[in-house]
C-alpha cells in the first residue's frame, strides 16, 4: 500500500450484473465480480470471499452458518432478490452480518407474470403454440383447445404479502374475479374491502379456487405446503402457479396430479432443486414451465441491482445513508438509530 493511501474495503459480487452497478460499488469498495457468471458455492464461494466485508448475492449463493465461520471478515450480505431463502439469516444474525433483500422494486413486475402464467395455463396458450408450431392445426374445430376462464373466475392466493395483493388487484380490478386469500395471518380489513377479498383457511381455498396462484415464502413450514393431499382437494378444471419457490410445491405430487386430470393445468416459474426441473413435469402438455423469471424486466432487473447495490453501500458504512441500508432483513443487528 502506498503511504496516505487507505485501502477501500473489499467486496465480491457473486454474479454477473450491470456494469453500471460494478461502477457505482467500485466508488467505495475493491470489487471481486463475476463477468463470466459462473455459479460459485461452497469452498469456491468461502475462498472468493476470504478478506470481504460484503458480498452482493442472488438466490443461487447459499450463505449458511459454515460459510460464515470461514469467512470471518464477512459483515454483510446483500441479496439482489426479495426471497432470502437462501441465507441462514439466523447464523447471520448471530455474527452481527447484516442481511439486506430487495422488496417491493419487483412487486408488480412480478405480478404481472403470475397473472400471465396463470392466464396461460388456464387458456392453454404454450400447448397451443406447440400444436400450431407441429403443423397439427388443420381447421377450426369446436372444442380445439378450450380451456377455462379468468374473468369472473375464483381466484384463490396462498401468500397474501405485496405481490400476492397486486395479484389479487389485477384479478379484482381488472378481470371482475371474486378473490380468496389464505395466509400467516389475516390482512387489515382495510386492504380487504377494495379488492372484496376474503380470508379463508387453506382448505376452503384449495376447494374453492378456480385459479390458485402460490406467493408464500419458502421456509421450512411452507415446505410442500401443497402436496398430493392438497391437490385432492382441487377442483378437476382448476389451474396452480407457483411463482414462490421451488419446494412450496410438491413437484412429483403435481406431476401425478397433472397426469391423472386431478386439476387441469399448472403454471410453473420455480422448481425444487432448480434449475433441474422434475422429468415428469417436461412430459406433460398441460403445465407451462418458465425458467424463474418473474422479475425479469429490463426495468425491474436494474432496479433490484440498484437497490442491492445501495443496501451494500450503506451496510459498510457509505453514501447517505451509510450503517442504515434502505430494506434490511435483520434490522436488529444495525443497533438503535
Ligand atoms: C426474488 O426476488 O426472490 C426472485 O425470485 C428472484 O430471485
Amino acid at each position: 500500500m502506498t503511504a496516505g493511501l487507505t485501502m477501500k474495503p473489499q467486496v465480491l459480487v457473486a454474479r454477473a450484473v450491470f456494469p453500471a452497478v460494478i461502477a457505482r460499488l467500485a466508488e467505495h469498495f475493491e470489487v471481486e465480480a463475476n463477468p463470466g457468471d459462473e455459479v460459485w458455492r461452497g469452498a469456491e464461494l468461502a475462498r472468493r470471499l476470504q478478506g470481504k466485508a460484503g458480498a452482493f448475492t442472488t438466490g443461487s449463493e447459499r450463505i449458511d452458518a459454515a460459510l460464515l465461520v470461514a469467512c470471518p471478515e464477512l459483515r454483510a450480505v446483500c441479496n439482489m432478490a426479495v426471497g432470502y431463502n437462501n441465507i441462514d439469516v439466523d447464523a447471520c444474525s448471530a455474527r452481527g452480518v447484516i442481511v439486506t433483500n430487495t422488496p417491493d422494486v419487483l412487486t408488480e413486475t412480478t405480478a404481472d407474470f403470475g397473472f400471465a402464467l396463470m392466464m396461460a395455463a388456464a387458456r392453454r396458450i404454450a400447448e397451443s403454440e406447440r400444436f400450431l408450431r407441429a403443423g397439427e392445426w388443420k381447421h377450426w374445430s369446436y372444442d380445439m383447445l378450450t380451456g377455462s376462464d379468468v374473468h369472473g373466475a375464483t381466484l384463490g392466493i396462498l401468500g397474501m404479502g405485496r405481490i400476492g395483493q397486486a395479484i389479487a388487484r389485477r384479478g379484482a380490478l381488472g378481470f371482475g374475479m371474486r378473490v380468496i386469500y389464505h395466509n400467516r395471518s389475516r390482512l387489515d380489513p382495510a386492504l380487504e374491502a377494495p379488492l372484496g377479498a376474503r380470508y379463508v383457511d387453506k382448505e376452503q381455498l384449495l376447494r374453492e379456487a378456480d385459479h390458485l396462484v402460490i406467493v408464500v415464502p419458502y421456509s421450512p413450514a411452507s415446505h410442500h405446503a401443497v402436496g398430493a393431499a392438497e391437490l385432492a382437494l382441487m377442483k378437476p378444471t382448476a389451474t396452480l402457479t407457483n411463482i414462490a419457490r421451488g419446494g412450496v410445491v410438491d413437484d412429483p405430487a403435481l406431476a401425478a396430479a397433472l397426469r391423472q386430470h386431478c386439476i387441469a393445468a399448472a403454471g410453473l416459474d420455480v422448481y425444487e432443486g432448480e434449475p433441474h426441473v422434475h422429468p415428469d413435469l417436461l412430459t406433460l402438455p398441460n403445465v407451462v414451465l418458465t425458467p424463474h423469471i418473474a422479475s425479469a424486466t429490463v426495468a425491474t432487473r436494474i432496479a433490484m441491482a440498484d437497490l442491492a447495490a445501495d443496501n451494500l453501500i450503506a451496510a459498510l458504512g457509505f453514501g447517505p445513508s451509510a450503517g442504515r441500508p434502505p430494506t434490511p432483513v435483520n434490522p436488529g443487528v444495525l443497533g438503535p438509530r
